[in-house]
């Protein structure tokens, strides 16, 4: 038989997996350790169980007591899991910038989560350290993790993450790539790596706002080069004791954009379906391309899984929003504005009908569709004229007063074509998508979505 005692042991020995379409004008091998294949969907669940065993071994967690750390999620879930096995409670500070998501994971594998400002200083009584700290001191028989300066979390990449990528390398890896939040996955990895090959290259791959990059170049905190940054997990405003600045060779800093649309490219590509950070890692070594040779081989950490970005990074709304994502098309304007229900009359209903339509959805315009498609329009325009023409137009049907329809066009017709079509006469375009539904294009909606 071969049967795990508890989800603990499964974490670890995850998959080294080529990639093979977004590396294809590289000079070597690049793989990719795909961590979200851990239980708790990310590289984390390793560190989190070693911080608890020696917490334990320690005397500092007891039988019974409480697990307090502050987390954007991951190592919440890994701590989760590890509380569950071993019967702790376990309460949670994050930031209010982490998505939803991962706050209602938490809670479903039944932690505690208090929501904290991001925008505020490290020392600030509010932020997520300080409260993780105020409550450690409160609560009797807890134990504060603290990921940042608890070197149970580069340790646990030292005995796991490192020798797992060396063996399945058969030790021919020339370069590591990681983003580097707490340092613990790179610094653990790295520490093991360097021991077995010190010309071994350790990339970090950091976001403009962090400022950890600086600090790596000059050895200067400087509080000038943070700013807040969308993307998540990855990145600090401090250097936590995690960091051994001299077992990496070089920090590489990614945008918000190009990490979260390298990431849309990993899913759509290569079928990864990864969070934020493993775009942001993949995008951090294309920017360094030039730098590898032939004989290289690389080796990229993927921190955790996608679907903890479903309604951020996988959204095409929350992207066009932040302008990651260029409005193109007809179905780019519908992405951004959202999918909404079409609202629609048919020719036989009456003018009052519609009219109670247009007040109830604030529209403008309706098309007047039978069971083919559409078949013409009433505008709020036209109505307006013919009802000083014939007061009683109200009780009339529609295709008494039916205008023109609205052009239809494909649904991958471009933006600059949308705006030659809709005009004066002529207020909103139509187009059906894949499954044969129709969607409606109007002025605000082009306007609206070229403005963001
Ligand atoms: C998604 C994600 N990526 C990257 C990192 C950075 O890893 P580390 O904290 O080990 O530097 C983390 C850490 O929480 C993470 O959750």
């Amino acid at each position: 038989m071969n049967i795990k005692n508890n989800i603990l042991e499964t974490i670890g020995n995850t998959p080294l997996i080529r990639l093979n379409k977004i590396t294809k004008t590289f000079p070597c091998p690049v793989l990719a350790k795909v961590d979200y294949f851990n239980p708790g969907n990310s590289v984390k669940d390793r560190m989190a169980v070693k911080m608890i065993e020696v917490a334990e071994k320690e005397g500092k967690l007891k039988p019974g007591g409480t697990i307090i750390e502050c987390t954007s999620g991951n190592t919440g879930m890994g701590l989760a899991l590890v509380a569950c096995v071993k019967g702790y409670k376990c309460i949670f500070t994050t930031t209010d910038k982490q998505s939803k998501e991962k706050v209602d994971i938490l809670k479903a594998v039944g932690a505690e989560v208090i929501v904290c400002p991001t925008n505020v200083e490290p020392e600030d009584p509010r932020s997520y350290y300080s409260v993780a700290k105020r409550l450690a001191s409160e609560i009797p028989n807890s134990f504060h993790c603290n990921q940042y300066d608890n070197l149970a979390n580069r340790l646990a990449h030292y005995e796991t993450t490192g020798p797992e990528i060396w063996e399945q390398t058969d030790g021919k890896l020339t370069h590591l790539v990681c983003t580097a939040g707490t340092g613990g996955t790179i610094t653990g990895a790295a520490m093991f790596l360097k021991e077995k090959n010190p010309r071994i290259q350790v990339w970090a791959i950091d976001v403009y706002g962090s400022l950890l990059t600086k600090y790596f170049r000059t050895g200067e905190t400087d509080m000038q080069e943070v700013h807040p940054y969308i993307s998540e997990g990855f990145g600090e405003d401090f250097v936590p004791e995690n960091y051994d600045m001299s077992v990496i060779d070089h920090f590489e800093q990614v945008t918000d954009k190009e990490g979260a649309v390298m990431a849309r490219r990993l899913a759509k590509e290569e079928g990864l379906f990864c969070g934020y950070s493993a775009g942001s890692c993949m995008q951090g070594l294309l920017q360094l391309k030039t730098r590898l040779k032939k004989d290289d081989l690389v080796v990229c950490i993927f921190h955790d899984h996608g679907s903890r970005y479903v309604a951020k990074i996988y959204n095409d709304q929350w992207m066009i929003e932040r302008g990651f994502l260029d409005v193109k098309t007809f179905r780019d304007v519908v992405s951004a504005r959202g999918t909404k229900r079409l609202i629609t009359v048919e020719p036989t209903q009456t003018v009052a009908e519609a009219v109670e339509l247009m007040k109830k959805y604030d529209i403008e315009q309706i098309p007047v569709m039978n069971g083919n498609g559409p078949v013409g329009a009433i505008s709020e325009g036209g109505l307006f004229q013919k009802i000083f023409e014939n007061p009683e137009i109200k009780n009339a049907k529609v295709e008494e007063v039916i205008e023109p329809s609205f052009p239809v066009v494909a649904f991958d017709t471009p933006v600059e074509k949308l705006s030659h079509l809709i005009n004066k006469e002529n207020g909103a375009v139509l187009s059906k998508d894949e499954a044969g539904n129709y969607h409606i294009v109007t002025k605000y909606d082009v306007i609206q979505s070229l403005g963001k």
